[in-house]
C-alpha cells in the first residue's frame, strides 16, 4: 500500500504542519510504502526568490529527517526532479471539467483575496493530482484543508479511467481526525498566514518565549480556571504524557496557579520533545551534501515509478511512447 503526501516549502515548518500533518504522516512509514515529497512546483505559484525557494527547499527536507524519516525506507525527493508528473498534470488537465476546478475551496479564497491569481494557482489542483497518481499512491494523509484537493484528485482519475481505461489507482485522503485543530498563539487555528506560529526549529530561548506570548484570559493566579477553554492547556495536551495532562488540569482547577506556571510546563514538555530532533536538524542543514544525497536517492526511486506510469497513460491516450532516447535512456518496447 503506497501513501503519497507533499509539504509545500514556503515557510520553515510550524508546530501545526508537525502534529497534524508530518508526525502522523511518519507513522506510516512502517505499515507502507510511503513517497514524500517537497512540492516546489507548488510552491512556485507564491514563491518568487530563488533563494528562499533553495532555502525552504532544504529546510523541509531537513525537517523530515530530523524527525524521523528513514530514507533506507521511505523515498523522500524534491518534487521537481520528477519532472514526469508536469506532463501528468498536462493529460489530466485534459479530462478535467474548468467547473471542478472553479469549486475548489483554496482558489475561492484565493481569489477573494483579491490578488491577481497566476494560471498555476487556478491549475493547482491538477498538478496535485499529477503527483498522487504518478506514483499509483493509495493513501494519502493531508489536513483537512487539502481534503478536497484528494478527492479532486480521485475524481480526475476517475474520468481519465473511464475514458481511456484503467490506467491510474484511485486515492484516498487519510484524515487523521483524532487531533483537534491545532491552535496558534492566538488561539485561532495555527497558520502561517495568521502569523500566529511556533516553529518547529525556533531555539530553546526563541521557544520559551514564543510560549509566553500564547494569549490567555486574564484570570489571577488564586482565580480557579477552565483548562479546557485555555489555549495554553490545548498545546500541553498535544505534548505531555497522560498523567501530566491529568495533573495539569487539577492543577488547573485549583487556587495557586497563574498562566505562567502553565507556559513554563508548556515549554518543557515541547522542549522535551523538540531539543534532540533541533540537534539533528541544525546538523544536517550544516551538511547539505549528505542532504543532497538522501534527495537523489528519493528522486531516482520516485522517477521511475512515475516513467512507468507515464508510459501507461501515453499509451492509453494513443500518444506515442515516452521519447527516452532523448534523456539517454533505453527505448522502452510498445
Ligand atoms: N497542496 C499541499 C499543501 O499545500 C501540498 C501538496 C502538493 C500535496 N502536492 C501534494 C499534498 C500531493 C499531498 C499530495 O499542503
Amino acid at each position: 500500500m503506497r501513501a503519497l503526501t507533499g509539504i509545500k516549502p514556503t515557510a520553515m515548518p510550524h508546530v501545526g504542519n508537525l502534529l497534524g500533518m508530518i508526525e502522523p504522516a511518519l507513522r506510516l512509514q512502517h505499515s507502507h510504502d510511503a513517497f514524500y515529497f517537497i512540492a516546489d512546483y507548488h510552491a512556485l505559484t507564491t514563491v518568487h526568490d530563488a533563494e528562499r525557494m533553495r532555502t525552504y527547499t532544504r529546510e523541509v527536507a531537513a525537517t523530515w529527517l530530523a524527525l524521523g524519516l528513514d530514507p533506507a525506507r521511505t523515498a523522500l525527493f524534491v518534487q521537481s526532479d520528477v519532472p514526469e508528473v508536469c506532463e501528468i498534470a498536462w493529460l489530466l488537465s485534459c479530462v478535467t471539467g474548468m467547473g471542478l476546478l472553479e469549486r475548489a475551496h483554496a482558489y475561492k479564497s484565493a481569489q477573494g483575496d483579491g490578488r491577481e491569481l497566476n494560471v498555476g494557482t487556478f491549475t493547482y489542483p491538477v498538478l496535485m493530482a499529477a503527483d498522487i497518481l504518478a506514483y499509483d499512491s493509495h493513501q494519502v494523509p493531508v489536513g483537512k484543508d487539502q481534503k478536497q484537493h484528494v478527492e479532486m484528485a480521485r475524481d480526475m482519475a476517475a474520468s481519465f479511467n473511464s475514458r481511456f481505461g484503467e490506467v491510474f489507482v484511485l486515492p484516498e485522503p487519510l484524515i487523521r481526525d483524532d487531533v483537534a485543530t491545532i491552535p496558534g498563539l492566538d488561539g485561532r487555528k495555527m497558520s502561517k498566514s495568521y502569523g500566529n506560529s511556533i516553529e518547529v526549529w525556533a531555539d530553546a530561548k526563541a521557544l520559551r518565549k514564543k510560549v509566553m506570548g500564547i494569549v490567555t484570559d486574564s484570570k489571577g493566579i488564586d482565580d480557579v480556571k477552565d483548562p479546557d477553554s485555555c489555549n495554553v492547556f490545548a498545546l500541553y495536551k498535544l505534548f505531555a504524557t497522560p498523567e501530566e495532562i491529568e495533573a495539569l488540569a487539577t492543577r488547573y482547577r485549583a487556587p495557586g496557579l497563574g498562566y505562567g506556571h502553565a507556559k513554563q510546563a508548556l515549554y518543557e514538555v515541547m522542549e522535551r520533545r523538540l531539543g534532540a530532533p533541533r540537534e539533528r536538524y541544525t546538523a544536517l542543514m550544516a551538511d547539505p551534501i549528505s542532504l543532497e544525497a538522501v534527495l537523489e536517492d528519493g528522486a531516482a526511486r520516485a522517477r521511475q515509478v512515475a516513467a512507468g506510469v507515464l508510459q501507461r497513460a501515453r499509451h492509453a491516450t494513443g500518444l506515442r511512447g515516452t521519447p527516452r532516447k532523448n534523456v539517454g535512456g533505453t527505448h522502452p518496447a510498445t
